[in-house]
């Protein structure tokens, strides 16, 4: 099936939206499999490319097949202003499993205990990918892998292992769970196969995951603020476990 425009149609059902060449650029560079990729104007993403992402130029410039704006707009929900979309094979879930079970494992896994808002679940694995974490793991009904995450994530789901699990299911390791209550966090230096466990939006941490805690840990907050954005939690967690003898992430061999 050489038209990309069947070829999109026959994948749309089962693989992953990438929106915008950013995710495109990210997924490549994570080993993401693409068999298809669409652009309305191959010359300007090619000279973003070159502009921003040197090292997947010519990656792109085999893969993507220009389309008119009307055939674009007609495979996503939301046209991108870049003007470029591709679909991307989801990692296997036993993959998945693999890399959350691994031991000695380098670097800790983010649970976020029955998230809600799909935004946050995608700036959470921005993050998680930016510092070289595990994966992160969703507990509850939100589908970590939903298109609006993905968008948020900025096809940096290629980069870590993001999983739905029961939270029974929890991968092993000594479990901290952040919530304001606990002890503060900047007494505690964070191992690299710790689990870190965040709690919902609305309702905080579910009994069931605030019971396995090893221990409770809180972020620093002036009195009278009752708590953080779930994402920003998740960041300075992170930012204290690599400042405090977490494994260092690698210095970005690019900097786009
Ligand atoms: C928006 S907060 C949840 C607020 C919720 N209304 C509650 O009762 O906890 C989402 C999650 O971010 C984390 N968080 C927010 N502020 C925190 C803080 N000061 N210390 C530790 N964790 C915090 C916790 O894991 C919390 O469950």
């Amino acid at each position: 099936m050489t038209d990309p425009l069947a070829r999109w149609r026959a994948g749309a059902g089962t693989a992953v939206l990438l929106d915008g060449f950013h995710a495109l650029k990210h997924a490549l560079r994570f080993g993401a499999q693409v068999p298809v990729a669409v652009t309305t104007d191959r010359g300007a993403a090619l000279a973003l490319a070159e502009e921003l992402a040197a090292d997947v130029r010519d990656t792109l410039d085999e893969l993507l097949t220009e389309v008119s704006a009307a055939a674009y707009a007609s495979l996503v929900p939301r046209p991108h202003p870049t003007g470029v979309a591709a679909l991307a094979a989801r990692p296997s879930r036993a993959a998945g499993l693999r890399s959350l079970a691994r031991t000695p494992r380098p670097a800790p896994v983010v649970v976020l205990d029955d998230p809600r808002n799909l935004g946050n679940a995608g700036a959470v694995i921005r993050l998680a990918a930016g510092f070289g974490v595990t994966g992160v793991v969703t507990t509850g009904t939100l589908d970590p892998w939903h298109p609006t995450v993905v968008r948020g994530g900025a096809g940096l789901h290629f980069a870590t292992t993001v999983e739905r699990l029961g939270a029974d299911e929890l991968p092993a390791g000594p479990l901290f769970a952040l919530d304001p209550e606990g002890e503060d966090i900047r007494g505690v230096a964070l191992p690299d196969d710790a689990v870190l466990a965040f709690g919902s939006e609305r309702s905080g941490l579910s009994p069931e995951v605030r019971g396995r805690a090893d221990r409770l840990l809180a972020l620093p907050m002036r009195p009278q603020v009752s708590s953080y954005n779930l994402a920003t939690s998740v960041a300075m967690t992170l930012y204290h476990w690599s400042a405090t003898g977490g494994a260092a992430t690698a210095p970005p061999a690019i900097s786009s």
